[in-house]
């Protein structure tokens, strides 16, 4: 099957994990791998849409000349990248896994290991996702949670309080589900709907997604 039906529509895909330096060897990051956002803008792009691909450190390649690919490492690169590209998009889907917060401080020289304890103090960063929901004009904006407990309720408050059009839920509590594996199981909610779908591959689970927004736009 060769369906085009998101010819003429921009993307915007964001992917992977973020690093968080905490000094020139060192870093916080997390267990992303990239692959559920590359496949998804695979699978635009191979749909007809116009993609931008944000994507923090991974391993991931994608040679597709619908897919532009900007490659960050923290959250705050990421939170810029994605600013220059924003007005101008369809279609918003916020599937990296960004730091929550980063090292207040990061040492211009590698920490020695004099002390028996070390703090390192931490400050929040910027919620990217939110702030595109508090500057959403026409863009379709749909998120990810990726939750250990209270699964729904978490991703239905998220939904709300970032003002999105629509949210994935994957929970590590699934098996095959969430992080690195090549397969995961999600369950889509929009403000007046829910489905949920079996564990199936990446690149079926980004089919999946798509066909649903699609019919929502
Ligand atoms: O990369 P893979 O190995 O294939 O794994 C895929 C995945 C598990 C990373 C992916 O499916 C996923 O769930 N991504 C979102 C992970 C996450 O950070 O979820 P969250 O519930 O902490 O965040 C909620 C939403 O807010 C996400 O859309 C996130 O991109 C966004 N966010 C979070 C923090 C922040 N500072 N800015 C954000 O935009």
């Amino acid at each position: 099957e060769n369906k085009r039906d998101f010819e003429g529509k921009k993307f915007l895909i964001t992917a992977g994990p973020t690093y968080e330096n905490i000094d020139p060897v060192r870093f916080i990051g997390n267990h992303s791998s990239g692959k559920m956002g590359f496949d998804l803008a695979r699978e635009a792009a191979k749909r007809g849409a116009e993609v931008i691909l944000i994507s923090g450190p991974s391993s991931q390649r994608v040679d597709d000349k619908n897919i532009r690919i900007y490659r960050v490492s923290s959250a705050q690169e990421m939170f810029d990248e994605v600013f220059k590209h924003y007005e101008n998009t369809d279609v918003a889907i916020m599937s990296a896994a960004v730091a929550d917060y980063t090292p207040k401080v990061k040492a211009t020289e590698k920490i020695k290991k004099n002390e028996n304890e070390l703090v390192i103090e931490l400050v929040k960063n910027k919620d990217i996702l939110r702030t595109m929901g508090e500057h959403k004009t026409h863009q379709f904006l749909v998120g990810f949670a990726l939750e250990t407990q209270n699964e729904e309720e978490n991703a239905k408050m998220k939904l709300k309080k970032k003002n999105l059009d629509m949210i994935v839920l994957n929970s590590l509590r699934d098996e095959g589900a969430g992080f690195a594996n090549d397969t995961n199981k999600i369950k889509i909610f929009t403000p007046t709907e829910e489905q949920t779908f079996s564990l199936k591959s990446k690149e079926e689970v980004a089919e999946d997604i798509l066909n649903f927004i699609q019919a929502k736009l």
